[in-house]
């Protein structure tokens, strides 16, 4: 992480905070208020209690995404398609390591920064932690995201979504009376984060779809207190295992719906020690802000394009907008219901996600949700192109069926009638510099 910020700081490309700032919501205040205004990655130099400096915001943009996996504009997830496509992954397969060249020291939890993003927190919480671990079975490492509530030096509380694969592991661990070896990865390299945020089919390796997203091997070291390697330019590695059969209590946090998630009983991290590079950066997420939604994007996106390609012609990308629960689909029309058929496997792909889901022609920008919803509004009949599907189970965390149901929306141009759609341009209007006709100081004042 620290090398791709320093590349990204050459190219003037981070806001960097040099007064102290305090960790309890100060340092979360100043990242949302930047990411109104920028997508640009915050630096703060000084965080009270800790030496450490914490970078927020690292992806919190689609450009630097679609950059990092080297994929054109608009073409992120078929750069993603190519990256993971490939046979069953058998364990022999995973990247060797490397000797390593980055000294690592010890430490404790307790030199970290201690993080309080909302209000109503309960204290707390790591929320860009990787975690590595291998199924007890097969050998196949996992790369997930798990926030995780800072308890003390030896104890972090950790949220395991039910459908996720370190949670099958754990599951696994567990009837056999085991723990569950886990590395929880602070400010990796950014392959591993994108890896991390990709959910796989069980039987794939994240740790090679790391590889390939970096292009070469990741050069990776063995933990001192646990059998797992790691990659050599972590900034930050925290060794432990996931308990069996405890569990304690847990939040109420600030999740990525915008709301609070209530006390609940989750697992129990039991810390072996921690490891740093000299001179650490801590990456800091905010949940359910742009940087949040973006890697979410990456897992859900990704998985729902996946599943469209494999069935279906002339799809282009995928986008959630204007919020992860919402899915846009870019097509370029081949047969008349193509579309509804669109509809019908994206929200298939994916049962967690897609509460509502658009799909829309192919000069549609499907990143920016105003478009979209101009194309329903200019080319879609509510009445006949909007579909409700009761009843249908959504998001996982949901006593009360509030996620329950769909919304399929088909706004593409009227298959048969699609000349009478073209959309009018005048030229020049997106080339032109308008400072040479305002001059520079006219420009960017909003009334
Ligand atoms: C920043 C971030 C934080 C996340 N936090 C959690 C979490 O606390 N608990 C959880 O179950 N899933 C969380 N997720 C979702 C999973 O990490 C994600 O779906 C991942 O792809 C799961 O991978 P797997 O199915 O291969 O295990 C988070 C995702 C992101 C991007």
């Amino acid at each position: 992480m620290r090398e791709y910020l320093e590349h990204l700081i050459a190219r003037d490309g981070v806001r960097v905070v040099e007064r102290e700032v305090d960790p309890k919501f100060e340092l979360a205040a100043v990242t949302v208020r930047s990411q109104a205004e920028s997508d640009a990655p915050v630096l703060f130099r000084r965080v009270r209690g800790s030496s450490m400096p914490v970078v927020t915001n690292v992806y919190g943009s689609r450009r630097r995404l679609t950059e990092l996996i080297g994929a054109e504009e608009g073409g992120f997830c078929a750069r993603w398609q190519q990256l993971s496509i490939r046979q069953a992954c058998a364990p022999d397969t995973i990247v060797p390591s490397r000797a390593t060249d980055v000294p690592v020291r010890p430490t404790s939890l307790s030199s970290l920064p201690r993080i309080t993003y909302f209000e109503k927190d309960a204290g707390p919480y790591l929320t860009a932690g990787i975690y590595l671990a291998k199924d007890p079975e097969t050998g196949v490492p996992n790369l997930s995201f798990h926030r995780a509530m800072m308890v003390s030096d030896a104890e972090l509380r950790v949220r395991l979504g039910r459908t996720h694969d370190l949670t099958a592991y754990h599951a696994k661990a567990e009837a056999k009376g085991e723990a569950l070896e886990c590395a929880i990865l602070l400010g990796a390299p950014p392959p591993y984060v994108l890896a991390a945020a990709a959910p796989l089919a069980p039987w794939e390796s994240e740790v090679e779809l790391a590889s390939k997203i970096a292009g070469h091997a990741v050069p990776m070291r063995r933990c001192r207190q646990i059998d797992l390697e790691v990659p050599t330019h972590c900034e930050i590695v925290v060794e432990g295992r996931i308990l069996p059969n405890v569990l304690r209590p847990e939040a109420p946090f600030g999740e990525f719906q915008g709301y609070y998630v209530q006390q609940i009983q989750s697992h129990v991290f039991e810390v072996l020690g921690v490891t740093v590079r000299d001179d650490a950066w801590f990456h800091a997420l905010v949940c359910g802000s742009s940087e949040d939604l973006r890697l979410l994007e990456v897992a859900i996106a990704t998985q729902i394009y996946r599943a469209l390609v494999a069935r279906l012609p002339g799809v282009l990308d995928v986008a959630c907008v204007p919020h992860v629960m919402g899915t846009v689909v870019k097509i370029r029309q081949q047969y008349e219901g193509h579309a509804q058929q669109v509809l019908l496997t994206a929200i298939g792909a994916n049962h967690d996600w897609s509460k509502t889901c658009i799909v829309v022609d192919e000069d549609v920008d499907i990143d920016d949700f105003n478009d979209v919803w101009w194309a329903v509004l200019t080319r879609s009949r509510p009445d006949q192109r909007a579909t409700i599907l009761p009843n249908v189970p959504g998001f996982f965390r949901d006593p009360h069926k509030d996620h329950w149901g769909r919304l399929l929306i088909d706004a593409t141009r009227p298959f048969d009638r699609q000349g009478e759609y073209e959309r009018k341009r005048i030229p020049g209007a997106d080339s032109l510099d308008l400072a040479t006709y305002f001059g520079p100081d006219r420009l960017g004042k909003r009334r």
